[in-house]
């Protein structure tokens, strides 16, 4: 067994490092992590982690190379000074969408990054709700993949809304409108959506099921521009929705979207903490955040003590 659990954070997200010690109740470690005038990212941990069970709170958040930087710096550093074991807490990985090589002549970065944190030294990752399956793959190191969709669909059978619809804003969340449905007894429906190329623009071109009289709930793992989640409100207002909410686990939320989702289209928008909001914030549209917290600190207190991480979700 490794020497007791340090918790260290670089600069994405404090607020969730320290909320997550404080469920831990344990103490943030104290670790320097800054640029210089060059730019290039200084780390130095203030305290002995030797043979200590390290975990490295840092969803890559914007600016992503910098906070991708500060992550891979503070993996490297935390090996040269001898932890016991090194977790890479990434709640929100980076990247996610580069899974594939759909187009000729592209990269496959989500690979390239997996490749970068094994290099640097972690012996595990811990992420959540990754934007497909298969990232899980491009590690050769184990990797826990948490779940903030359980937390939603409780936040949603908690309103008791007459006639819930949980709707897949593109069919590749088909398969996650139809669990949370049958999590909380909902009707389901799927949007056909159409992307232009590499184009930042999403287009909700008809809806598979029906939405007149319904509550809807669109569900997605995150939201950009706000463009698909956007389309698809208007196509269920123009199908005659009572109303409409959207849920996200990832608030990336360019400036963009603070834009196209502040409308009295919109009920709702629901959304984790598992990025701080650095481009603004929503000004009429009702927002709710959920903690996912509590669910990071139980996992790395299993992961601490060898304890099943799958049993938080049954
Ligand atoms: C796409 O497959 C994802 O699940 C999201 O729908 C997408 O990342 C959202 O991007 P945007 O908000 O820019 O439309």
């Amino acid at each position: 067994m490794y020497r007791e659990i340090a918790v260290f954070t670089g600069n994405s997200h404090r607020a969730l490092a320290e909320a997550v010690c404080k469920h831990l109740e344990i103490p943030l470690g104290n670790v320097q992590v800054f640029q210089f005038s060059n730019e290039e990212v200084f780390v130095k941990y203030e305290e002995n982690i030797r043979e200590r069970d390290v975990f490295i709170i840092q969803p890559v958040v914007s600016p992503v190379n910098t906070r991708l930087m500060e992550l891979l710096i503070m993996i490297d550093a935390a090996k040269r000074a001898s932890a016991g074991r090194i977790t890479a807490v990434v709640p929100y990985y980076a990247y996610g969408r580069s899974d594939k090589k759909d187009q000729p002549r592209v990269p496959v970065t989500a690979r390239l990054v997996a490749n970068f944190v094994e290099v640097a030294g972690a012996d595990r990752v811990l992420s959540m709700d990754m934007h497909a399956g298969q990232i899980q793959g491009f590690f050769n190191i184990p990797l826990d993949e948490l779940t903030a969709f359980p937390l939603i669909s409780d936040y949603f059978s908690s309103l008791h809304l007459p006639a819930p619809c949980v709707v897949a804003p593109d069919v590749g969340r088909a398969k996650l409108a139809r669990d949370l449905a049958e999590r909380i007894g909902a009707d389901i429906a799927i949007v056909d959506k159409k992307r232009d190329g590499n184009k930042e623009a999403a287009e909700a071109m008809t809806l598979i099921g029906e939405a007149a009289g319904k509550d809807c709930l669109i569900v997605d793992d995150e939201v950009l521009t706000g463009g698909t989640v956007a389309s698809a409100v208007k196509l269920l207002r123009a199908r005659g929705a009572n109303s409409v909410r959207v849920a996200c686990v990832h608030p990336v939320l360019a400036p963009k979207a603070f834009q196209v989702l502040d409308t009295p289209d919109l009920d709702e928008i629901v959304f984790t903490d598992s990025l701080p909001l650095v481009h603004g914030e929503f000004k009429s549209v009702k927002s709710t955040v959920l903690s996912i917290a509590p669910l990071i600190g139980d996992a790395i207190h299993r992961i601490h003590t060898g304890g099943s991480v799958g049993a938080l979700f049954r």
